[in-house]
């Protein structure tokens, strides 16, 4: 066999290589790109099924069991749930607004108060102060504590965890209000 035959058949070799493994690759590929369940996945709106889905819960959130905890909650866990909250929210005092007011002094403070802060007109309108109760509810389910407000944020629902953030907001205060009885 002289060098060009061998060449002929390396080559030949090497194609076929190629081809096989070209081929799995791209049935790889394929398969990759296939949904993992069969059909289409559509696109749902997955604030409004939660919402459905509180509409259905009656009551809503029930304070009376964040109270309860409330008093042996955690701050310190409480600051590592903000962690979330601080991609709109500086929770230090004369901390800048960003897309969200800044929070210092949060519980006690009128609703919709912070200075060069542009509220949308549905928090604007809720009026009155920052209670525990009511930050609960809001941080709970802010659609439905306050529709049409603009906080795109789904709301924390595991009640330590909102107990925590509660104790934690309560400790961005110069005069902390007293916890509810
Ligand atoms: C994606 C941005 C974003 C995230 C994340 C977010 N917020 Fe907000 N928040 C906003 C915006 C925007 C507003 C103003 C809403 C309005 O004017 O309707 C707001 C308003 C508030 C208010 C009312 C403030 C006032 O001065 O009346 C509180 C309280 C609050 N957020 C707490 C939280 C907490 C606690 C978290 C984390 C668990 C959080 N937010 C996460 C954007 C956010």
């Amino acid at each position: 066999m002289d060098t060009w035959e061998f060449n002929k058949i390396a080559g030949a070799v090497l194609s076929a290589l190629l081809l096989i493994f070209g081929t799995a690759t791209f049935i790889d590929i394929q398969m990759s790109h296939k949904p993992e369940k069969a059909g289409y996945t559509l696109p749902v709106d997955v604030s409004a099924t939660q919402e459905a889905g509180q509409a259905a819960a009656p009551a809503g959130l029930d304070f009376e069991e964040i109270k309860g905890l409330l008093h042996n909650a955690s701050a310190e866990n409480g600051q590592a749930a903000f962690k979330r909250c601080t991609t709109c929210h500086t929770p230090d005092k004369g901390g800048r607004n960003g897309t969200g007011p800044n929070l210092w002094g949060i519980v006690g403070r009128p609703k919709a108060s912070h200075e060069g802060f542009n509220y949308s007109a549905a928090l604007k309108e809720k009026g009155g102060e920052w209670t525990y109760e009511e930050l609960a509810k809001f941080i709970n389910n802010p659609k439905a504590a306050v529709p049409g407000n603009k906080m795109a944020f789904a709301g924390i629902k595991d009640k330590a965890e909102l107990a925590d953030l509660l104790a934690y907001l309560r400790t961005l205060n110069d005069n902390p209000p007293p916890l509810p009885e």
